[in-house]
């Protein structure tokens, strides 16, 4: 059986995504700011420099997957913890510990949003694909709206897979993305309850196509089977799992 890292393994999909790792009999290390095996706030760059030391030493012969889950909800200030937690802490942690995915031929799922093709910042997400987070940070907290930091760290997080998946490929390792709709999980309670943002959610979330909500579970099947052998020859590829959503919303973008 294989070994596993994730982070924001603690609640919601990643904690579905880290069940069915462990019923499939696959050793999991989670990172999480709580109740993890490394507990590490992925917002500070010592946090992240710490969760690749600790997944170093403890998956030192190897990776065979890593999902970088922890993420924070369009509802969360000041905006920079948004860009910080989504997109630069996936793209460190995932740097770290590339040499560990290649030992085993692993692969990486990016968990993004099908939130990230509905308009975001283009300088912020620019700043990220530079790696410049001062940059990035600036410009989202100067903006001061967490839905558009959220919207732009998912759409850079999916570009950087996307631009790095040829080369990642070339060293064996498989980059893919999955973007999911509206999913029952604690962010999600958190953003209904938000001032600003609940009731549109609420709204939106009348509309999902197939008639309800995801489930975490649901997010993970599609996870599971993008770290499998079954998706080998699935390379740099997002697979929207949202009820239809981007469908209804950009029926011709493909
Ligand atoms: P959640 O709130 O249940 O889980 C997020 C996890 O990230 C938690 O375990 C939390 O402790 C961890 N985390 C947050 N900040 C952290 C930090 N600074 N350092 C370390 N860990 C931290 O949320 P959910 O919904 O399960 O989200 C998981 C991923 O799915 C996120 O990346 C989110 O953006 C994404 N997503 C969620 C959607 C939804 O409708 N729930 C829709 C699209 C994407």
């Amino acid at each position: 059986m294989g070994t596993y890292a994730m982070t924001g393994g603690a609640t919601g999909i990643g904690a579905a995504i880290q069940q069915q790792l462990v019923d499939e009999g696959h050793r999991v290390i989670v990172v999480d700011i709580k109740d993890a095996d490394v507990v590490a706030d992925l917002s500070t760059r010592q946090g992240r420099e710490y969760a690749v030391e600790e997944l170093r030493s403890r998956a030192a012969d190897g990776l065979d997957g890593y999902i970088p889950c922890a993420g924070l909800g369009p509802s969360v200030t000041p905006a920079s913890l948004i860009t910080q937690v989504n997109y630069f802490a996936a793209v460190e942690t995932i740097e770290g510990v590339k040499d560990l995915l290649i030992k085993k031929g692993g692969s990486v799922v990016v968990i993004s949003s099908n939130s990230a093709p509905m308009g975001a910042d283009p300088d912020s997400v620019e700043a990220c694909l530079q790696h410049d987070e001062v940059k990035a940070c600036a410009i989202v907290d100067q903006l001061g709206e967490p839905q558009n930091a959220y919207g732009g760290s998912k759409l850079a997080l999916t570009r950087w897979m996307r631009r790095n998946s040829t080369a990642y490929a070339a060293s064996g390792v498989r980059l893919n993305a999955v973007a999911p709709g509206i999913v029952r999980t604690p962010l999600t309670d958190k953003v209904m309850a938000d001032k600003a943002l609940g009731q549109v959610m609420k709204d939106f979330a009348d509309t999902v196509p197939v008639g309800s909500l995801g489930e975490p579970e649901q997010i993970a099947d599609a996870v599971m089977f993008m770290l499998s052998d079954k998706a080998s020859f699935m390379c740099g590829s997002v697979i929207f799992v949202d009820g239809g959503h981007d469908a209804m919303l950009r029926p011709d973008d493909f």
